[in-house]
């Protein structure tokens, strides 16, 4: 295969908008990566919402690039499974993890491509069962404040009913409309991936919700699939959290596309939060926000590869020693995963990594230079980052940096996709 870059203009496959611009720390600005037109929620990207997804063009213009039919891709950080999807229609192999169970749920059925009558008429049969099934108890916590009480009892034998469908990626299919449904007939704002109440009184029926997630659901994959011919691949999607390892042989992986949390889930994107109430639902556990990046503080120490970081810590420290130390917990574990992701990625093998700069105590840390000098230091070289706009994502535009409520700061309108080569005997 021939390995291209973005950036040589004479590839016929490449393109560079008019509006590049050269920015410090081998940025670009590319208005071509913005995608404007398109919601990142297209075909099977439509099923079930989830924070910070990629934009499926994105993703698609970085496999055409950077790999070739038969690779190994590999998306540690998974989310709903946008690398998964691509690959599956562009003939790559691929390997991805979420330490989010519900992640790893919606990715498996948007990988899933199922027949439309068989989907159709398993819904006429829930529709159906649900009338004779009888409510259970439901007990969790504040299971009370987030649910009306019919909507307990309905949500409650609608669960029985897609927790027997015997054919388990029917099943799962079912249990991400669940989980759709659960989340739109909850008190919690629907816009919102953190859990807050909303004001209004206007809680939709469950099984005319849960009928209408579900032909759309219908609708998205099976028109997708008919569009996009799914290609025999290997894909394995695995719930793990990868500061544990990745049970993969070193240096096997030819393409990284992922795109790590942008900072603790306490001032970012809580994907635990947003993922609560379903994952209370479906039974399945929840240690996401606990377990993520940076959810353990560290004293700060001097044994991460990147000056710059430590300027920025400085100089959050010299306002606030406490976030200074959240902020370092946060790039520590980044490292290590960077650490172990690099491990796995052949020589001459591609990153796309895929961050956004937050800002903290108004400072706007450079994630993408930072990870791209912990990479350096694992034998890679950085090639470039383009940076493009985030207005397709769901995504916060504002976020409390001195985690004071009502002290909001502007934070990641820009997505930049750093770009790294591991290193060969032949560069
Ligand atoms: C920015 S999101 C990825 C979104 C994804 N690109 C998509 O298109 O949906 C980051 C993901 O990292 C996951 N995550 C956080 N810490 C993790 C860890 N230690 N191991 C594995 N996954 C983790 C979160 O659950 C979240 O789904």
């Amino acid at each position: 295969m021939k390995q291209i870059t973005l950036f040589e203009t004479e590839e016929k496959n490449v393109k560079v908008s008019k509006s590049l611009k050269e920015l410090p720390f081998k940025r670009v600005r590319d208005e071509y990566f913005d995608f404007k037109d398109t919601p990142a929620s297209t075909g099977i990207y439509g099923i079930h919402p989830y924070p910070a997804m990629f934009h499926f063009l994105v993703v698609r213009e970085i496999i055409k690039n950077f790999s070739k039919e038969g690779d190994y891709l590999l998306d540690p950080f998974m989310g709903s499974g946008v690398v998964a999807g691509e690959s599956l229609i562009s003939g790559r192999n691929f390997v991805g993890y979420d330490i989010n169970p519900l992640a790893v749920l919606i990715s498996k059925v948007r990988t899933t491509p199922l027949q439309f009558n068989m989907l159709f008429e398993t819904l006429e049969h829930i529709l159906k069962t649900f009338r004779c099934q009888k409510p259970e108890d439901v007990e969790f916590p504040n299971v009370h404040y987030w649910f009306d009480e019919d909507v307990i009892k309905n949500l409650s034998k609608l669960r029985q009913v897609v927790f027997n469908i015997e054919r388990s990626e029917v099943g799962d299919f079912f249990k991400v409309v669940f989980s759709e449904t659960v989340r739109r007939v909850s008190r919690a704002r629907y816009e919102e991936f953190k859990l807050v109440r909303r004001k209004d009184n206007n809680v939709p029926d469950v099984i005319k919700t849960f009928r209408e997630v579900s032909l759309k659901n219908i609708g998205l994959l099976t028109d997708f699939y008919s569009k996009f011919t799914p290609r025999n691949v290997f894909l394995k999607l695995e719930e793990r959290n990868i500061m544990d390892g990745i049970p993969l042989e070193d240096n096997f992986i030819d393409l990284v596309i992922t795109s790590p949390p942008y900072g603790d889930s306490k001032t970012t994107v809580a994907y635990g939060q947003f993922s609560r109430l379903s994952l209370r639902w479906l039974g399945l556990e929840e240690n996401v926000d606990r377990a993520s990046l940076g959810a353990k503080p560290k004293d700060v120490h001097s044994g991460l590869p990147s000056n710059i970081l430590y300027k920025y810590i400085e100089e959050i420290a010299s306002k606030d020693e406490r976030r200074a130390k959240e902020v370092f917990s946060f790039y520590a574990d980044l490292y290590a995963c960077i650490q172990i992701i690099a491990k796995k990625v052949k020589e001459k093998g591609f990153v796309c990594f895929v961050v956004g700069n937050r800002r903290v105590k108004g400072f706007e840390l450079p994630t993408d230079k930072i990870s791209a000098d912990f990479f350096e230091s694992q034998g890679f070289e950085h090639q470039k980052t383009i940076v493009r706009t985030i207005s397709n994502k769901r995504m916060p535009v504002k976020n409390s940096p001195s985690n004071i409520r009502g002290e909001n700061d502007f934070t990641m309108r820009y997505e930049y996709i750093v770009i790294l080569r591991k290193k060969g005997s032949l560069i």
